[in-house]
């Protein structure tokens, strides 16, 4: 709180009270200690100046030589620096011929940067872990992790820069990864870059803008919910902020506008070149705008892209890898709380992560993490670390094509009815942990299937390297089965012990619905 207070009124001058457009500065997310992009892609460094001016952008040696400049249009200047390769620190220094005077960012370092992005999960602090003392006392053992966060701003227009910053470029202290619950600084955001830097030896930066109890369709531009035919605005309520989302009700969503969190939380930071995006959000769309979110998640996603790729002049890629959790359990008991849509969903109804539509998607799976003894209600669990872990194999093996790398558990890829039973043939080999009734079958016609009670719980009868055979109860035949699925309620599993999971034991198989194609 302390430091954005701090920062605020230092940026006040010029943020807050926007007129003074002339003042030669940065844009609000370059600062000391930052992470730019590394090579092979260009880091594009911006910020405001005297209109007509020419700004020179140059870094310390042994980079002084390739200085890189830009004239000031309509109060804006904006460079993209020659590639540098991962390391620092430098002093990057920007001056302007008019005013003749200039401006230098120091310890800057050049890394890899990703986005933290999504709701309460995500703004799940560092102090919330379990252990959490023991994660904080490492944060100065990690000084080439550098964290950013953006205040919580909404805005009904598109903003060129952020209207607030909650942590500016830092190097990580307990004291910044250890504010009050769901404030500074995300855990499973540290987390990943953390573990990431333990596989790359490089710089990492991360940069937070998440904000609790939020639907995905805040987090999307206009565009993105039109393709989906979603409204741009939905409502006309005004938004009370909300320390945390309500534990008990998910019903929030209609205090979000459409696009006010695109606008203050994401457009502005399009122009810095990035390598990725974490996403833990979708709790919110259980009961808001369910069905559609097959289609709005993947395509926030194929917008954030375009944009991002389109605001660094084509520094970052136009199919970024993106990571995301999916949904860990809510309620014990409830059936009907649009967990299971929303997981099914997340990956575009496929199952699994990447697929032909969520191409250069990771997913970090955690039905089998639920925790209803956690502090901060069951809707939060704690496991962020086997979460974060989860994340950083799937960017490992995506993003950063590490090709020893498992990060997905199990999925069928072959389904066979015999005359006594079903058998599911797995992508990999798999561990089994129980044989429990997980399984369901459905053999009433499609439309019957939508319904719960025409689902009939089905054993794991036997179990090999690869495979399950799983039971056909009465009344059903093998003729007559039309559909079979797996976890398919919101809190299958205990802890670490759903019944299928890689052989390792390490990734467990996700929660599928797989029409059958008889053969
Ligand atoms: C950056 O500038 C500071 C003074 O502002 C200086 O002490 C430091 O040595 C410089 N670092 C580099 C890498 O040039
Ligand atoms: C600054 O650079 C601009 C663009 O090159 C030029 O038009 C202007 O005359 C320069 N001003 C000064 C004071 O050097
Ligand atoms: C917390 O720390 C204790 C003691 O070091 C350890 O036994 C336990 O496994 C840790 N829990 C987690 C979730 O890391
Ligand atoms: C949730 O919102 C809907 C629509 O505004 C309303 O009908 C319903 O009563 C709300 N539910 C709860 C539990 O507040
Ligand atoms: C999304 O899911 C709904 C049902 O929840 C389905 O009707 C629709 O066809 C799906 N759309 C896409 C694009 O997959
Ligand atoms: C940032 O990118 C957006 C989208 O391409 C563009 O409209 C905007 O002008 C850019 N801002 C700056 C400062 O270059
Ligand atoms: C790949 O991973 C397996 C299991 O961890 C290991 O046994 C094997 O040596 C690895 N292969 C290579 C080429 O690194």
């Amino acid at each position: 709180m302390l430091i954005s207070i701090i920062f605020l009124l230092v940026l006040s001058p010029f943020v807050s009270v926007a007129p003074a457009a002339e003042v030669f500065r940065f844009s609000s997310y370059y600062g000391d200690h930052m992470v730019l992009q590394k090579a092979p892609a260009k880091a594009v460094v911006w910020g405001f100046g005297q209109t007509g001016a020419e700004v020179v952008v140059s870094l310390s040696e042994p980079h002084k030589g390739s200085a890189s400049s830009a004239l000031v249009v309509n109060g804006i200047w904006r460079t993209t620096l020659n590639p540098v390769e991962a390391g620092g620190p430098y002093n990057l220094t920007a001056s302007q011929n008019t005013t003749k005077s200039s401006i230098t960012l120091t310890d800057v370092l050049f890394g890899d940067i990703w986005i933290c992005s999504g709701q309460s999960n995500m703004a799940f602090t560092v102090s919330q872990l379990i252990n959490a003392t023991e994660e904080l006392a490492m944060a100065s053992k990690f000084p080439n992790v550098r964290i950013f966060q953006a205040a919580l701003e909404q805005s009904s227009k598109e903003l060129i820069d952020l209207a607030g910053v909650e942590v500016p470029w830092s190097r990580p202290t307990a004291k910044l990864l250890g504010g009050k619950p769901f404030s500074h600084f995300s855990a499973v955001c540290w987390l990943f870059g953390r573990y990431l830097y333990d596989t790359l030896n490089y710089p990492i930066g991360i940069v937070e803008t998440c904000w609790g109890g939020t639907p995905v369709e805040a987090w999307s531009s206009p565009r993105a919910l039109h393709k989906c035919g979603l409204k741009s605005s939905e409502s006309s309520v005004p938004y009370s902020p909300l320390p945390v989302e309500s534990n008990l009700l998910l019903n929030v969503s209609e205090k979000w506008k459409s696009s006010v969190l695109w606008n203050a939380m994401i457009h502005p930071l399009l122009n810095m070149t990035i390598t990725g995006a974490i996403w833990y959000q979708g709790e919110d769309n259980t009961n808001y705008n369910r069905d559609d979110y097959n289609c709005s998640f993947p395509g926030m996603i194929d917008d954030w892209r375009m944009a991002f790729h389109e605001g660094s002049g084509g520094q970052t890629a136009l199919d970024f890898p993106f990571g995301f959790v999916q949904l860990s359990t809510f309620r014990r008991k409830d059936q009907h709380d649009g967990f299971r849509e929303i997981r099914w969903h997340q990956t575009a109804d496929y199952g699994f992560a990447p697929n032909e539509r969520m191409k250069n998607t990771f997913m970090a799976v955690a039905i089998d993490l639920p925790d209803d003894k956690s502090p901060w209600g069951s809707i939060h669990p704690e496991y962020k670390r086997d979460v974060a872990h989860r994340l950083v194999l799937g960017a490992r093996a995506v993003a950063y094509g590490e090709k020893n790398v498992s990060f997905q558990g199990p999925f069928p890829s072959q389904i066979v009815l015999n005359q006594f039973f079903i058998r599911i043939v797995f992508n990999q080999d798999i561990k089994v942990t129980l044989d429990d009734d997980f399984f369901e079958i459905c053999c009433f016609e499609e439309k019957k299937c939508g319904s719960d009670e025409n689902w009939l719980p089905s054993s794991i009868i036997k179990h090999g390297l690869n495979y399950v055979f799983i039971s056909i109860p009465p009344p059903c035949s093998d003729a007559s089965v039309k559909a079979v699925r797996y976890l398919w309620t919101d809190w299958p599993c205990k802890f670490k012990a759903c019944p299928i999971y890689s052989s390792d034991g390490l990734l467990p198989a996700p929660p599928f619905i797989l029409a059958i194609t008889k053969q």
